[in-house]
């Protein structure tokens, strides 16, 4: 470095906004002349470091507009408590081809079992992978839909719902839809249907949509386009939070009346 100030150069990667590279000057340069780099790798070295910051910022910042209720990864889903999942088709929908193509995506099972954990998981390797994502559940979104409705623009909320390139909709079937809901529902679906894709969870099967969304036409119509270009799973088995409190003693084996969490056990 000789004849360069230091305060120069951390004034030129300051100009170019190379803040990773400034902030760690020294030590990238001790590190990069420590492992007897050649040029070329130095150059490579540094630009990684200020890449990787970039790409961690991008991601934290797309991980809160996404709205997440919590943080999941595909790293920490225990694929041997949930036999009925195929890991391999899990990891091809980590690849996000299904969003480049706006198909849609349904996880389907009982409480407990890792759909909102999935849904999540999946949800930060689109936004790894520079997609915009939004998570909203079932409830809040046909509440923002019927306020959009009463006070008359519904259309633009309806672009903006169809902005993210991956719409997130957790907990379908949790509460059953009002008739008008299932119609504005229907709105959104067709709104994004072959430009962006949805990923829904929900802890009813296809066959009793009808009776989620007080409407069989309207769901019929709702599940022809979800399902036209679609990866359907269907999970089964226990849910997760009471395998671990039964492993861990706080529950007794099978016929609990928590064994069900209020639902369709399989
Ligand atoms: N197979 C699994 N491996 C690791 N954690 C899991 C698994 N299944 C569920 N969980 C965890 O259990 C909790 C409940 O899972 P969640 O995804 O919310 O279930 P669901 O949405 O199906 O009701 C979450 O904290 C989730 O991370
Ligand atoms: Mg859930």
């Amino acid at each position: 470095m000789t004849g360069v100030d230091h305060e120069a150069l951390v004034a030129m990667l300051d100009r170019l906004k190379l803040t990773a590279i400034r902030d760690q000057l020294d030590t990238l340069l001790d590190e990069a002349a420590r492992s007897d780099m050649t040029l070329r790798e130095a150059l490579a070295f540094l630009v990684r470091r200020e890449i990787a910051r970039r790409d961690e910022r991008r991601i934290a910042m797309a991980s809160k507009i996404a709205q997440f209720p919590f943080v999941r990864e595909l790293d920490g889903f225990e694929f041997d408590a949930q036999p009925s999942l195929d890991p391999r088709q899990i990891r091809e929908l980590a690849t996000c081809r299904w969003i480049a193509h706006g198909d849609m995506v349904l996880f389907l099972g009982p409480p407990g079992t890792g759909k909102t954990h999935l849904a999540v998981a999946l949800g930060r390797e689109a936004i790894r992978q520079t997609y915009s994502v939004q998570f909203v559940t079932a409830a809040t979104l046909v509440a923002m839909l019927a306020k959009a409705h009463d006070d008359g623009v519904l259309d633009k909320q309806l672009t903006i719902l169809a902005r993210p390139k991956l719409l997130i909709i957790d907990e379908l079937g949790y509460l059953p839809f009002e008739a008008n809901a299932a119609h504005l529902f229907f709105q959104l679906v067709s709104r994004r249907y072959e430009r962006g894709s949805i990923l829904i969870t929900s802890n009813r099967s296809v066959g009793e949509w009808g009776s989620v969304f007080g409407d069989a036409v309207v769901a019929t119509a709702i599940l022809d386009r979800l399902l036209h270009h679609s990866t359907v799973i269907t999970i089964r088995g226990d849910s997760y939070r009471l395998r671990e409190k039964r492993r861990s003693g706080l529950l007794q084996k099978a016929g609990s009346a928590l064994e069900t969490e209020g639902a369709t056990k399989q």
